[in-house]
């Protein structure tokens, strides 16, 4: 079958459109994060369909009907799951148990009930996908919500006769072996991605660990130059492929008018002040209380700057019913609440906080206008806000600083200013260097930095991925 024929499943736990009834109507609504951002290039293809849970819960089969028939105008296909359900899948396993253990947060409680809501959910989208998948297609998983998902596909497409490559990418780290093996459950996730013919990562040092945790923990056979990985007969190939932005999207966005206006707008609004910008979910995993501790020293370090400086935060709300991020929410309030009260004069404060999604104008035209992108992760599996910030500065060579345990800093530290988002000293200076940064180093900066964003886009990512799956069609 040719490539353009084969038809390509993409399957993720959450769609790019979530759905919300308002008035007795589904309305939707883009969803946020940067799986839907990478995912989005690769779903204009005529041939995609993309499975996934339309983060709602809607029981009546009638109304099931009707939202699907909405989803479908976008080429997504619904997955529905009882509340209890999606909530011990979602909150308690995915975000509070699997999330953590990826991002290399300890102390994380197991629970049982919620493997099984995982298992089951699992399950569900295996006999969806199952029923749906033609024999030939490709079938793309993404993320750690759907783990055991690979195993459960291939029995249920093998008893049908059909033959469907799969593959699986993974959107966060991978940890170390002596972390990841805290979860009790690690052998039974492991083994459940091993059924996939090809599993992507973002970072050598994620796949890595993956191949390390497999050659630990299960009976396997991993080839020399490391990519194959034979278990119970079959063999899973592994690589990295580098994720990226659709640059495009931002550029032109730049020359629209009603962009160009809010620029106009917030330039005039910032016109004497050194903006920073820091786009995020508000997430532990993004640093956001040590990006406020590393900007209260700059402030107090640097009298002269902390005058004209703003930090303008997106913070974008994130799984508002998992307890740690609800302490997280009330924990940065707190601090630029504090931060504002030391620091704020008549003239202004050093801080703006949005707790709250922007509108994608007003996104493209921060970044446009931002002199500094303060990116702080603790552990990322990528992050995509970096790429964003320098398709959108074109000629202004506005200074990317960048944790160094962010993904992104595997492909991006040549160019930024890096840190080590736990010492609150080294982030002050990070961000002191940048604002004192003269125009030469700046340019230099950035001719790298937007050859790599304008090199490795979305697009490229889902192409080579792709190309390299159909190729296990005949095997
Ligand atoms: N973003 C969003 N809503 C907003 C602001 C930004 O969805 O109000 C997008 C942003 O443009 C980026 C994504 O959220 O594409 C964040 O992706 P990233 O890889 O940086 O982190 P993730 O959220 O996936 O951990
Ligand atoms: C990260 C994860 C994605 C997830 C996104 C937004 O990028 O890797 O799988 O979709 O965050 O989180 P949410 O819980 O809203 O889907």
């Amino acid at each position: 079958m040719s490539d353009k024929k084969r038809g390509l499943i993409i399957v993720s736990n959450r769609l790019p459109l979530s759905l919300k009834k308002v008035d007795g109507k589904y309305e939707s609504s883009l969803s946020s994060g940067g799986l839907v951002t990478a995912l989005s290039g690769v779903s204009k293809s005529t041939n995609v369909r993309w499975f996934g849970w339309p983060g709602s819960n809607i029981e009546d089969p009638d109304e099931r009907k009707i939202a699907n028939d909405a989803l479908w105008e976008n080429g997504a296909v619904g997955i529905f799951l009882d509340e209890e359900l999606a909530h011990s899948h979602y909150n308690v396993f995915s975000n509070g148990i699997a999330w953590p253990i990826l991002h290399y947060q300890s102390g994380v409680d197991f629970n049982e009930d919620a493997w099984k809501a995982y298992q089951k959910v699992n399950e569900i989208f295996a006999d969806t996908v199952a029923q749906s998948a033609a024999d030939g297609d490709l079938i793309w998983i993404h993320d750690y919500h759907l783990l055991l998902l690979p195993a459960y596909l291939r029995d249920r497409l093998t008893k049908a006769g059909k033959h469907c490559p799969i593959g699986f990418t993974l959107h966060t780290p991978f940890p170390a072996e002596d972390f990841w093996r805290a979860l009790p459950v690690q052998k039974e996730l492991l083994s459940g991605v091993l059924a996939c013919d090809l599993i992507g990562f973002h970072t050598d040092e994620y796949k890595r660990n993956f191949i390390e945790c497999c050659a630990r923990g299960l009976d396997v056979s991993v080839s020399h130059d490391g990519g194959d990985i034979t278990y119970g007969g079959h063999t899973a190939h592994t690589g990295t492929f580098i994720v990226g932005i659709d640059p495009t999207k931002f550029t032109s966005a730049l020359s629209n008018p009603d962009v160009q206006s809010r620029i106009g707008e917030l330039e005039e609004e910032y016109k004497r002040k050194l903006v920073i910008l820091g786009v995020d979910r508000l997430d532990y995993t993004k640093g956001l209380v040590q990006k406020l501790h590393g900007y209260d020293a700059f402030l107090h370090q640097h009298p002269d700057l902390a005058k004209k400086t703003t930090l303008i935060q997106v913070a974008i709300p994130s799984r508002e019913d998992v307890k740690e991020y609800q302490d997280l929410e009330r924990e940065i309030s707190m601090l630029v609440g504090k931060i504002s009260g030391t620091h704020s004069t008549p003239d202004g404060s050093p801080i703006v906080y949005m707790h709250h999604s922007v509108p994608f104008t007003d996104l493209t035209a921060l970044y446009r206008i931002a002199d500094m992108c303060l990116i702080t992760s603790r552990r990322d599996g990528m992050n995509l806000v970096a790429a964003e910030y320098v398709a959108c500065q074109g000629g202004r060579f506005g200074v990317l600083v960048l944790s160094e345990l962010a993904g992104a800093a595997a492909f991006m530290s040549q160019g930024s200013v890096t840190f080590n988002p736990s010492s609150v000293q080294q982030m002050a200076d990070a961000i002191y260097k940048a604002a004192t940064m003269g125009e030469g180093e700046r340019r230099a900066g950035f001719e790298t930095l937007g050859e790599f964003v304008r090199t490795n886009t979305s697009e490229k990512w889902g192409e080579t991925f792709t190309k390299v799956l159909a190729g296990f069609a005949g095997s």
